[in-house]
């Protein structure tokens, strides 16, 4: 199953105080996009894809690209102010419209490509999928001063790559822009449509890398990895 990767990498990486981008922070031997993205490029099913970045990091990332050159053209894309404006211009952009697209953070290098081949066959029964790990904490929802208790059993934890067929997710993005609405991921516009979204349970090691933490949880991932391979 061939399927159209969007990643963003179009955002400011606020929370990880590095007064730049996350995406260029290097990670053992390469920058944090370069790891994502080569999950992208080494896998035989992703046939498409699609690069969005902040128009004044285009030159940076073309050079960047150039220095770590991956087995796979890659299309740069200007994105927008916020994470759903960049995932438009990303599906805007696509070529390959008969394929799953997957929308995937540059902030996740760790995805797994037999969870992405999970997520394409799912995609393909189901319009639409993510890749989710059930919550592990307890979670409290506070109304005023009032507690409850939310049934853990029913709370999965939202990743990415969120993948669905072209058509499905390009309709949600243009009814949520033209009603102003704002969702905090892919899959909640298309849920909006009132359209099942189908879970692939994923894995913890899929982080986000957000605050500085994340970047030493990174680096003895990638460190443990490789021992791994050596044994
Ligand atoms: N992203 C994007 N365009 C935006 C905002 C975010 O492409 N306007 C991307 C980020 O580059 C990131 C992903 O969406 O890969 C997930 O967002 P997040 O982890 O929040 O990254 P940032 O927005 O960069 O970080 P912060 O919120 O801390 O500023
Ligand atoms: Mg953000």
């Amino acid at each position: 199953i061939n399927y159209t990767a969007v990643v963003l990498a179009a955002g400011q990486g606020k929370r990880m105080l590095a007064g730049k981008n996350k995406q260029f922070l290097k990670i053992e031997d390469q920058p944090l996009i370069l790891h994502t993205l080569s999950v992208f490029a080494k896998d035989e099913w992703c046939a498409e894809i699609v690069l969005v970045t902040n128009p004044k990091e285009r030159e940076q990332m073309e050079e960047l690209l150039q220095a770590f050159s991956l087995n796979k053209e890659i299309q740069l894309v200007d994105g927008g102010a916020e994470r759903q404006d960049s995932v438009f211009a990303g599906l805007k952009a696509i070529i390959h419209t008969n394929l799953p697209v997957f929308i995937h953070d540059g902030a996740r290098p760790f995805v797994k490509r037999e969870l992405l081949h999970e997520l394409a066959e799912r995609t393909i029964e189901k319009h639409a999928a993510l890749l989710a790990v059930p919550v592990t904490d307890t979670i409290k929802q506070k109304n005023d001063q009032l507690l409850s208790t939310l049934d853990r059993k029913t709370l999965w934890a939202a990743q990415t790559p969120q993948s669905f067929t072209f058509s499905l997710i390009y309709k949600a993005h243009q009814k949520a822009q033209e009603s102003g609405y704002y969702g905090t991921d892919d899959a909640s516009l298309v849920e909006s449509l009132g359209e099942e979204v189908a879970i692939v349970e994923g894995s913890y090691d899929n982080i986000k890398l957000t605050t500085p933490e994340d970047l030493h949880k990174a680096e003895s991932y990638i460190q443990n990895q490789r021992k791994g391979k050596e044994v």
